[in-house]
């Protein structure tokens, strides 16, 4: 019986420390699993927080990126604000210099008179006329005017493109309009007050001319058109038309081969014509690398070449010429319409002086201008400006005869 009983008391104890072992057991299993889970939850927060950190960190750069932009755009329009500005300023201290500055540049004219010699030169002048008169008749140009400013500004009208000119044939009061940079048409009113009541270029009667014109470079006189005609692979001519009888009467080569454009402003004016009270003159430059405009004297009749001058004004930044009395003015602009101004000066006969160089500003415009053609009659220049047609009225002053 005893072996029994222990048997039953050892099977029991075993029992019971297995089942002790087995609760430990679970016990640790329980703990560690709790603990896990405190840590998932604890990562769990953590990731959520950071998850919430980083959107409200992308939310905070977007803000300042788009802060960031706003204020570049800013900073943006204030740049064009103050580049806008700075050319106002460089045009206001143009315009300062141009007042300030007591002449335009007179070539050629090396005699410059001393400001007190003035005087007795005027006296000497008035007392002995008679002989000057003698003297000037003897020189290239016996017209002895000088443009002494711009008495008004009338816009007239605006037809046809931005590129053209017009102008009036001092005899028979015509108007001819030249729209566009080439073409075998041109355009006559009967007078200014004609073109000024036209419906634009349809009123007018058309001219279709035997050649094909060359930029707007055209001069009409008594009657007469002369025009630069200038077709790829051909020669340079100026060509002579008879606008009553509709024939070219007469035509002759450019005295260069190969000239370039003549102001550098207008680069399709491969040649200029001009027409004043002494007759006719050509403006070209020879060649590409010449970088002053050459002046020619021409018979209006034979279209012989009876002269050429190194005017020694500069090609560059020039948009225009025009003759008066034998004295070329020269206009210039900036590639940036500003304000034309006539700032070199040449007189063929050498008579015009530093100190009377005419000081011509042109009034605020739209643009630049493309052709300004001088009618001796009126004493106006005729300028085409963006397609506006444009009449200056000059005052003038009689040159110091020394
Ligand atoms: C004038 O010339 C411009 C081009 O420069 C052209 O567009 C326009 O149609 C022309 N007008 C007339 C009436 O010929």
């Amino acid at each position: 019986m005893k072996p029994v009983f222990v048997l039953l008391v050892s099977t029991a104890w075993t029992f019971t420390g297995a089942q002790y072992y087995y609760q430990g057991l679970m016990d640790y299993l329980e703990n560690r699993l709790l603990a896990i889970e405190d840590r998932m939850q604890f990562w769990h927060k953590e990731t959520h927080r950071y998850h919430a950190e980083a959107k409200d960190f992308k939310k905070l750069t977007a803000e300042i990126v788009a802060g960031l932009r706003t204020e570049h755009s800013e900073l943006f329009k204030d740049m064009e604000g103050a580049a806008v500005r700075a050319d106002r300023v460089e045009r206001e201290m143009d315009y300062i210099g141009i007042q300030t500055s007591p002449r335009a540049c007179v070539n050629k004219a090396d005699k410059v008179v001393e400001q007190g010699v003035w005087g007795l030169e005027e006296s000497r002048g008035e007392m002995e006329g008679e002989n000057d008169w003698e003297e000037i008749r003897s020189q290239v140009s016996d017209c002895t005017q000088i443009i002494s400013g711009i008495r008004s500004v009338k816009i007239l009208k605006r037809v046809g493109g931005p590129q053209g000119m017009w102008t009036r044939d001092p005899r028979s009061s015509r108007v001819y309009v030249f729209n566009g940079t080439s073409g075998d048409v041109i355009h006559q009113f009967d007078s200014v007050q004609d073109f000024s009541h036209s419906a634009g270029l349809t009123g007018s009667r058309q001219i279709r001319l035997p050649f094909v014109w060359s930029g707007p470079g055209c001069a009409v006189h008594n009657g007469y058109l002369y025009c630069i005609k200038h077709e790829s692979g051909a020669d340079v001519q100026v060509v002579k038309y008879d606008i009553v009888s509709g024939t070219v009467t007469d035509s002759s080569m450019f005295p260069v081969d190969s000239p370039a454009h003549v102001y550098s402003l207008n680069p399709e004016v491969v040649a200029d014509l001009a027409a004043d009270d002494e007759g006719l003159w050509l403006l070209y430059a020879p060649s590409d690398s010449e970088p002053n405009i050459n002046l020619a004297k021409m018979d209006p009749a034979m279209l012989d070449i009876e002269e050429i001058w190194d005017t020694g004004c500069p090609r560059e930044n020039a948009e225009a010429a025009f003759v008066v009395c034998g004295t070329l003015y020269v206009v210039y602009n900036t590639r940036l319409a500003s304000r034309s101004r006539i700032q070199c000066v040449f007189d063929v006969n050498d008579v015009v002086v530093s100190e009377e160089a005419p000081l011509l500003y042109f009034p605020r415009r739209y643009g630049a201008h493309v052709s300004l053609k001088y009618n001796p009659e009126e004493k106006q220049l005729y300028g085409w400006d963006d397609g506006y047609q444009i009449i200056y009225r000059l005052t003038m002053k009689r040159k110091l005869l020394v």
